[in-house]
């Protein structure tokens, strides 16, 4: 059975935000459809960003496609034992400059939001999210040519979630046990921390 692991609130959480987990094991078998995918990535597109400049850009892979090799064939240490599984990659860039050479300060800030909202997108069709900055993003920035100023950010490593049995190595399935922690609010709000 797939695991669940609601995050703790002091108050209910949408259940798109509660349930939402980054997990390890993934349905080797199981593909995700081109609607699915295009969902995930209208997704993203449609997430706000500063001035509007949509500063993201994806390279997307399916697994059985050569993107999907070259992408995997770079992933670090136990990425590479569990990430291969899934059935689709997201690599997420922020461009941070603009025309003029001038900076984009809140490029990675947008960039993220985009992930957020296709990682919300994801999760209410039923596909599991799991963001790794574990690979060697040189690699990837020579083999797609990426300009200099291609800010990688994450993959997002999209599938169907598998039983935490199904990974094979045992420090994996502790992982993948292993409760979800968080900081409290009390740690992480300066001022006006709410009563609740
Ligand atoms: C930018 C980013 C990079 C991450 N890189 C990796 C990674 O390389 N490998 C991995 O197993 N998890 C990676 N994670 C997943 C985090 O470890 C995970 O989100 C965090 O522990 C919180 O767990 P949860 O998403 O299940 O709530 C990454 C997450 C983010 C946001």
């Amino acid at each position: 059975m797939k695991m669940i692991k609601p995050a703790e609130s002091s108050v209910t959480l949408s259940p798109l935000i509660a349930n939402r987990w980054s997990p390890r094991s993934f349905d080797a078998a199981a593909e995700i459809s081109d609607t699915d995918i295009a969902a995930i990535l209208e997704a993203g597109r449609w997430s706000p960003s500063t001035n509007n400049q949509q500063p993201w850009r994806f390279i997307v892979a399916k697994r059985g496609d050569s993107h999907f090799e070259n992408l995997t064939k770079h992933f670090a240490g136990f990425n590479a034992a569990w990430a291969p599984s899934a059935s689709a990659l997201v690599l997420v860039a922020a461009v941070t400059t603009n025309d003029d050479g001038s900076a984009r300060p809140f490029a990675l800030y947008d960039a993220g939001l985009a992930s957020a909202f296709m990682t919300i997108e994801a999760n209410h069709r039923g596909i599991a999210v799991h963001p790794i900055a574990g690979y060697d993003r040189e690699q990837v920035k020579a083999e797609y040519s990426l300009p200099d100023n291609y800010l990688q950010t994450a993959i997002l490593v999209l599938g169907t979630q598998a039983p935490a049995e199904s990974l094979e190595d045992t420090v994996l399935v502790e992982r993948e046990k292993a409760p979800r922690v968080r900081l409290p609010l009390s740690e992480i709000v300066i001022v006006g921390l709410p009563a609740a």
